[in-house]
């Protein structure tokens, strides 16, 4: 039996220097696709999934994130007052149970391994999720859910570690974690060895992590002696690869669509596809798409 996995990890202290100037003042986090930030839809992924506690590990400038997930008295009362049922309907939809958001601050940019280590006493001594808010993912594959439910799926099956993956062209790999791959399923398969930003041509496979993991605690206290790793940072992959000597890790082939919002043609992609999907824009969208493409 595997126990339930009830609190997610958000690291939202990145800086998003990816996407200056637009950055400067919002968080990337809060830059919206379509109509909702990027990360009401990574927390729209998550409670999909299952999850009750809602963690998010932040930084300076970033406050902007806690007024997010709490009520606003004067616009719900405005809203209220001026009948406006189905915008104020979609506020409290979206509005997390009270006492199910933790916020703790990473007081200086050490890397992800680092960031995730910041949520040590609020996860506590129990398996947990980390979900990257960069990355935004949609279902379009026959199972119709996304990544993070997709994963915890692949957790009640094989219990362990799991890290979701996806497919880039070889040429790409030295951006990202990338996995290794022993005993394959298909869907999910063993990982038999990890590396963080490989030198190009040197990655062991086109399989990287793209930002949903499921943890068990004992990670937490590797990341707490974690040396600095690719880039000068605390990195998550290396915790990881520590924790595989001791625990299996599983790999997820995620069926579905992942856009990286935090770069300026993901989070463009992100946008048309999220806009194509919505009821009330699809067609409206798809006209003017073509009238702009010729
Ligand atoms: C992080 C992780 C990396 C992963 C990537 C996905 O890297 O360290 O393993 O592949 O996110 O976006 P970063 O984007 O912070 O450099």
């Amino acid at each position: 039996m595997t126990k339930r996995i009830r609190k997610a990890v958000f690291p939202v202290a990145g800086l998003g220097t990816r996407f200056l100037p637009a950055t400067k003042s919002v968080p990337k986090e809060m830059l919206t696709v379509v109509d909702r930030p990027v990360l009401q839809h990574v927390v729209d992924e998550a409670k999909e999934a299952g999850i009750e506690h809602f963690v998010f590990v932040t930084g300076r400038g970033k406050a902007v994130i806690e007024d997010h997930f709490d009520m606003s008295y004067e616009l719900e009362d405005t809203l209220q007052k001026r009948g406006k049922k189905k915008e104020y309907d979609a506020l409290m939809a979206d509005l997390p149970a009270a006492g199910a958001t933790s916020f703790t601050r990473q007081q200086a940019p050490l890397g992800l391994g680092h960031a995730v280590w910041c949520a040590r006493d609020i996860v506590g001594d129990e398996p947990f999720a980390v979900l990257l808010p960069d990355m935004v993912t949609m279902a379009s594959g026959a199972r119709k859910s996304r990544c993070l439910a997709q994963c915890v799926a692949a957790y009640e099956k094989h219990g362990g570690n799991i890290i979701a993956v996806e497919e880039v062209p070889m040429e790409e790999t030295h951006q990202y974690g990338v996995v290794a791959i022993g005993k394959d399923e298909g869907a999910t398969f063993e990982i038999t060895g990890m590396v963080e930003k490989p030198p190009k041509g040197t990655a062991p496979s086109t399989s990287i992590i793209s930002g949903r993991y499921i943890l068990g605690p004992e990670i937490f206290d590797i990341l707490e002696k974690q040396e600095k790793g690719a880039g000068g940072e605390i990195q998550l992959t290396d915790g990881m690869k520590t924790l595989a000597k001791k625990q299996a890790f599983h790999g997820v082939r995620f069926d579905g669509r992942t856009y990286d919002t935090g770069s300026k043609l993901g989070f463009l992609m992100a946008n048309a596809a999220f806009a194509l999907q919505n009821p009330e824009l699809a067609d409206s969208y798809r006209a003017e798409l073509k009238k702009l493409l010729g």
